[in-house]
């Protein structure tokens, strides 16, 4: 009983009908979204990605076969209508129309369609495995809509402002050489060349760089990326980066460009007036007072380090910390003195998941007394010189951690972000940037038992830091930046090596032979001989951008089709078994699942 639309044209969207229409005929479709009969009058809410509409059927303006048919009219019907916009006679504030409806004069029913497993409402409480599996429903969902339309939008801005300023946009190919360093790595069996695999790019790191080699300058794409890596609220195994590569630059050059960037969208996209220049803070001191690369500088708490003044205590968990190297540190709960055990206990769990041993807790009362996990350790001298470095006052929640300064740093760091997320102090549309400066160049692996290179192994140290390779590995700083927005890493990049015995040098560092470097990237360092200009770049996560913009807690809301937890496709039922003709033609085995549990296990 699906009707055609032949003889019918659309003439507007939803909401692009406004009380200046009045009296216009027009023909609009879209999908029911409920439909009521009121006995002699039926209305029925119009839905499409612009909005809803009001339609009234009334059998004198329509007649009655439409009139009866219009009485058929369920949730999710796909419909077109022609009518006379007429104003209202009882106005809905609530929605951009509520001003106006059509009074139908004929009906024709597209499709009509099955209950839906969840009602296509805007912040459905749905479950997630259901929304992902019937995601062209959830699509449906105004909130969802209005993300996509945004995320087109800061696409198309981003495009156009690195296409004014001289940028080049280019493909490159996602069918390349698997590289080692960083995540893990998609891999995808060649058919002509058996035993053998293409890797999806992590990004377009290596291709960007050539095409600095080869002469083009500046360099942009929107490109897909793809890293096997266990996925949180804010990692997809496929995702988006905007991004870019210019040469004859050092740092000063890309910041600038790129704080002109996020003026110009976030202005164009949201209204916002970002004040410039963005804030820039070291590595070192991000970790230090926020225990962060990416600190959220919406609010303070920052950490102090209490290692002084708890140096000669005789609380043994302070005292085998600081022998051991390590710190101690806390952070200031303003207000949470009074806050009950059950919580703090709850506290201390959470640190525990952290990373840490325990946490130790002074509460101020507000009658001017403590109560704390370690005072009978500490002499009533040091307890006082503690308060007073924390800069507490009665009311206040100290909480301490003593450890490494790398597990204090991850603890204190992830519980002032919890006692923000408990005490509700940030709000999602203050938005603040900072750019993270003087990355350290290389980052010792415990697994690997060597130095591994922390952005890339393409990334130039500080010059004055480039006579501490050999020596001090660890402490040369590179000239790395993130670019990040409310706690998040919205972007990373780095000024790149362009000297020949610089990289030598970097590769050595990192443990590479002459023969593995070449096995590995021996494309980039042959290129490199025939004269390579300096150049840097920088590269936005598109999806975490959309996402802080939109105001969502989640980048599976930004994107059209996104991945669950265990990295499958709940609609398409992605990953899936392939036919034994299929591998067969890639020379490829597949080892029954207990065979490989088995060597796990061992
Ligand atoms: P980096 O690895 O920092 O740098 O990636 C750049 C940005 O991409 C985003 N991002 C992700 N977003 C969603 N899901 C993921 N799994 C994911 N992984 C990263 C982050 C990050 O800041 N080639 C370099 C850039 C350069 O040096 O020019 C690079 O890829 O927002
Ligand atoms: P204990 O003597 O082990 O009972 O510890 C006394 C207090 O110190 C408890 O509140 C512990 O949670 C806390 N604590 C233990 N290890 C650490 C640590 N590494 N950092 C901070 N506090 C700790």
């Amino acid at each position: 009983m699906a009707e055609s639309m032949a003889g019918l044209h659309r003439t507007h969207r939803c909401t692009e009908l406004s009380e200046a229409n009045i009296g216009e005929n027009v023909t609009v479709m879209g999908w029911v979204q409920r439909s009521r009969n009121k006995g002699s009058i039926i209305f029925t809410d119009l839905r499409d990605r612009s909005g809803i509409l009001q339609i009234v059927f009334e059998e004198e303006n329509c007649g009655n076969e439409y009139y009866e048919k219009a009485g058929k009219l369920h949730a999710e019907y796909v419909i077109a209508v022609e009518g006379e916009v007429r104003a209202r006679s009882a106005v809905n504030d609530k929605i951009p129309t509520g001003h106006i409806e059509i009074v139908a004069k004929t009906l024709r029913i597209l499709a009509e369609a099955e209950t839906p497993p969840f009602p296509i409402e805007e912040n459905s409480k749905t479950r997630e495995d259901l929304r992902f599996k019937y995601r062209y429903l959830d699509l449906r969902r105004p909130d969802i809509q209005r993300n996509l339309m945004t995320r087109s939008k800061i696409a198309n801005v981003a495009r156009n402002f690195f296409a004014e300023e001289g940028f080049l946009e280019v493909e490159t190919p996602t069918l390349i050489k698997s590289t080692p360093e960083g995540a893990r790595d998609y891999l995808v069996p060649s058919r002509m060349h058996p035993g053998n695999f293409y890797a999806l790019p992590q990004s377009p790191q290596l291709l960007k760089q050539l095409l600095m080699v080869a002469g083009y300058d500046r360099y942009f794409q929107i490109a897909r990326c793809y890293r096997d890596e266990d996925l949180r609220a804010d990692r997809q195994p496929e995702f988006t980066q905007v991004d870019m590569e210019l040469s004859f630059v050092d740092v000063e050059d890309v910041i600038d460009v790129n704080e002109r960037f996020l003026k110009k969208l976030f202005k164009e996209v949201k209204g916002i007036d970002i004040p410039t220049p963005i804030q820039r803070m070291t590595w070192k001191e991000c970790m230090e007072r926020f225990g962060s690369d990416k600190p959220d500088i919406r609010f303070g708490m920052e950490l102090k380090n209490v290692s002084d003044v708890v140096k000669d205590s005789e609380f043994v968990v302070f005292k085998s910390a600081l022998e051991a190297g390590g710190s101690v540190r806390g952070i200031n709960v303003e207000g949470q003195g009074e806050m009950p055990r059950k919580k703090i206990d709850a506290l201390v769990e959470f640190a525990k998941g952290n990373g840490a041993k325990g946490l130790a807790w002074l509460a101020l009362k507000e009658d001017g007394t403590t109560k704390s996990s370690f005072a009978k350790f500490l002499t009533p001298e040091i307890e006082k010189a503690l308060i007073e470095a924390m800069g507490a006052k009665a009311g206040d929640l100290l909480l301490f951690a003593a450890d490494r300064n790398k597990i204090v740093f991850q603890v204190l760091g992830a519980l002032r972000l919890e006692m923000a997320r408990q005490l509700e102090l940030t709000r999602k549309d203050d938005y603040r940037f900072l750019w993270v400066t003087e990355f350290p160049l290389l980052e010792w692996s415990d697994e690997e038992e060597r130095f591994v290179a922390m952005h890339h192994p393409f990334t130039m140290p500080m010059e004055e830091d480039l006579d501490k390779i050999d020596t001090d590995p660890g402490a040369v700083r590179a000239k790395a930046y993130d670019i990040t927005l409310n706690g998040n890493e919205i972007g990373g990049g780095s000024v790149r090596i362009h000297q020949g015995h610089i990289q030598e040098k970097m590769l050595e560092v990192l443990g590479f032979t002459k023969e593995k470097a070449q096995e590995q990237f021996g494309f980039l360092l042959d290129a490199f001989k025939y004269g390579v200009p300096p150049h840097a770049g920088l590269a936005y996560g598109l999806d975490r951008l959309v996402m802080l913009m939109v105001e969502a807690d989640s980048i599976r809301d930004v994107i059209a089709f996104p991945k669950v937890k265990d990295a499958s496709c709940l609609m398409m039922e992605a990953p899936s078994e392939v036919d034994v003709k299929q591998l067969d033609e890639l020379g490829i085995a597949v080892k029954p699942q207990e065979e490989t549990a088995e060597k796990d296990a061992e």
